[in-house]
């Protein structure tokens, strides 16, 4: 099957040779190519150019009229696995609560997965598939998907089944992470070490031999989880080759950047406590420094630098954390918008950031995160726009148009 996209006002993000990810100053940089056509053969990007030399249109054409295509947002830190909404912790903290005193109450996490323990897999899948379908739209293409409100090896196996049957039914391109060490179960509460015991032990060897996972993560943060427990969890997944994607240092410089660096992580995501030593260890890996500005947003958070990892050399990527508690959203769009105004990202930045870095972050920057010839044709046609700042700038208007994935509109 063939589709030839023609008039083309800006083809956005254009990579040839592609690349891994980009650095540092090179974030300011957003190659385009403007008034061009876009060729799409067997689900890949197989040809692109100026109108001047726009093939014989013998394909299906599409006219664009001017606007503007991106290549698909990856989204590499979700949580859209879930049951039912916690909009009542919301207006808690409205209330003055904290997050972790929330937690502290038996809310938060716990929460969702009392809820979720209750909750058959069928039904688990139907509400995820909601919120799959809706984050499509929204022009995401990839996302990685976390469990983590299971807790227990019964529940966090359905929760990674459930994102195994995404993986089947949905046109997304998805990676599963089992976030086993989420938060302790309050049966566990004084016995710490038995928790860690059972997710290295019976969830990781289980999981595993279902080839659930793509990924591991563990919450190392103040009030969850400690380095050495992370460091235990890190040392079992890695026999099962699970690299790490690791929650860190949201609420306070646990380590967790530290501890991640040490095992090689794919990721490390939130970074709220990033101070110059967080820094220099990630220069020296390969480790891709996530942010998730939504969730720093809703919980009013102290703003991750940003600024001063982009000074520094380092790469940064964006996510969504989508997630009933701290970031009930999974719109690209405006977690781009956060990052540019709280973060004080540059679009061209924020986009880099949400494309080819967050691709990075979960593994698939060789078939996606930029239009460079061979990748998945996953992309999406913008309304009308006068540039790219235009994205970012108008925060709360729905500017993805027309979305297609694996060469097909969805
Ligand atoms: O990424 N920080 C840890 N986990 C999630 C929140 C999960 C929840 O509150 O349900 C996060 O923010
Ligand atoms: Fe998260």
């Amino acid at each position: 099957m063939e589709v030839l996209l023609v008039n083309i006002g800006q083809l956005i993000q254009v990579r040839e040779p592609a690349l891994t990810m980009v650095k540092g100053a090179e974030m300011a940089h957003l190659p385009s190519i403007s008034n061009a056509w876009l060729l799409v053969k067997d689900g890949k990007i197989s040809d692109y150019g100026t109108m001047e030399n726009c093939p014989e249109r013998s394909a299906e054409t599409y006219d664009c009229k001017g606007r503007f295509v991106f290549p698909s947002w990856c989204d590499s830190h979700t949580h859209i696995v879930y049951a039912g909404s916690r909009e009542s912790e919301f207006v808690d903290k409205i209330n003055g609560l904290s997050y972790e005193e929330i937690a502290r109450r038996g809310g938060g996490i716990l929460n969702s997965a009392a809820r979720l323990q209750q909750t058959s897999e069928d039904e688990l899948y139907r509400q995820a598939l909601v919120r799959a379908e809706e984050i499509m739209t929204y022009g995401t293409g990839a996302v990685e998907i976390k469990s983590g409100y299971g807790l227990s090896t019964e529940d966090e196996i359905k929760m990674l089944r459930v994102i195994r049957r995404l993986k089947e039914t949905t046109p997304l391109t998805i990676k599963a992470t089992f976030l086993g060490a989420h938060a302790l179960p309050a049966e566990y509460k004084g016995n710490r070490s038995a928790f860690i015991q059972k997710v290295t032990q019976e969830m990781l060897p289980q999981l595993a031999s279902e080839g659930l996972a793509d990924f591991v993560d563990v919450f190392c943060d103040k009030g969850f989880f400690t380095v050495d427990e992370t460091a235990e969890i890190l040392e079992n997944a890695a026999k099962y080759g699970l690299q790490a994607k690791i929650h860190a240092n949201e609420l306070d410089y646990s380590g967790g950047i530290q501890v991640g660096v040490k095992f090689d992580a794919r990721s490390v995501d939130h970074l709220e406590y990033t101070g110059e030593e967080e820094m220099e260890v990630l220069l020296n890996s390969n480790t891709m420094p996530t942010l998730l500005p939504s969730t720093a947003f809703f919980l009013r958070l102290k703003q991750p630098p940003a600024r001063e990892m982009i000074q520094a050399g380092l790469p940064v990527a964006l996510a969504s954390d989508y997630n009933p508690g701290s970031s009930p959203s999974g719109r690209m769009q405006f977690i781009l918008s956060l990052a540019c105004v709280n973060l004080r990202m540059l679009p061209e930045e924020a986009i880099n950031a949400a494309t080819i870095n967050s691709a990075y972050a979960m593994n698939v920057q060789q078939e996606l995160g930029s239009i460079t010839k061979g990748k998945k044709a996953n992309l999406f046609v913008s309304h009308e726009i006068p540039s790219i700042a235009f994205l970012p700038y108008a925060f709360g208007t729905q500017l993805v148009d027309k979305v297609m994935l694996n060469g097909r509109w969805i």
